[in-house]
């Protein structure tokens, strides 16, 4: 079983939607939850499940901090992963923006899921721009981290219809149900060894059945995903 750790930032939905999948069958293991801020909810779900948890904290924003600063934050967060030796480091909404340095020591074994179908809206406020764009496809990417921000190579994206009645709460609400559904099944392809990149793409290569039980038919409306079960 292959470890992997899950950095927060706050509530912790997708921590939750993995560790469900865990459950189901997804075979990975939580090593550990690292948070940038003590008081993120997530850590709580950690801490109920009896998973490791570690608060990596940063006093000021990053535009704010002198580059030691930075490089201590960073260096300090590496020291909390690398306690764990994780096959893959999984970005859950953590807030924060990694330097070079760091996504390289981990190259191709860090993803990050973003609440906009790349490469529209990377940053943030991605639903307030998405509605103010007048975009009728809205979504979520899980991609893997490289050192340009959100831009690194796809794993996974799901779309959602944007409705004319839409507000920013309404869109977030429909789009972090996707999120839930396409990062479990991000992690899936990962731990089946399935996922190869070439350049800044990712393609899927044929595997054996990993024991995750899934409905393909639903799984695969809406999303970029290969018939699982092949
Ligand atoms: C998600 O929308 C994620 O895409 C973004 O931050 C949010 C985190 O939500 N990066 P949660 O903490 O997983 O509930």
């Amino acid at each position: 079983m292959q470890n992997i750790v899950v950095l927060i930032s706050g509530r912790g939905s997708n921590l939750r939607a993995i560790l469900e999948a865990i459950d189901a069958g997804l075979p990975l293991r939580v090593a550990c939850v690292i948070s940038d801020k003590p008081a993120a909810a997530g850590l709580e779900l950690a801490r109920r499940r009896g998973i490791a948890s570690r608060v990596v904290e940063h006093r000021a924003g990053p535009s704010q901090e002198p580059p030691d600063q930075r490089a201590g934050f960073d260096h300090a967060l590496a020291a909390a992963i690398d306690e764990f030796d994780p096959a893959l480091i999984v970005m859950a909404g953590f807030m924060r923006i990694l330097s070079a340095g760091f996504v390289a020591r981990y190259a191709g074994r860090m993803m990050n899921i973003h609440p906009s179908l790349l490469p529209a809206f990377p940053g943030l406020h991605t639903h307030r721009r998405a509605l103010e764009a007048g975009v009728k496809i809205h979504g979520c990417t899980v991609h893997f981290v490289t050192e340009a921000l959100d831009n690194g190579p796809i794993i996974a994206q799901a779309a959602v219809v944007v409705q004319d009645d839409d507000t920013e709460a309404s869109l977030a609400a429909r789009v972090l149900e996707q999120e839930h559904r396409i990062y479990p099944l991000a992690l899936r392809l990962f731990a089946g060894n399935r996922l190869r990149i070439t350049g800044n793409r990712v393609r899927f290569a044929v595997g054996g059945e990993v024991g995750f039980a899934v409905d393909d038919t639903a799984v695969n409306q809406n999303t970029n995903f290969p018939n699982l079960t092949t």
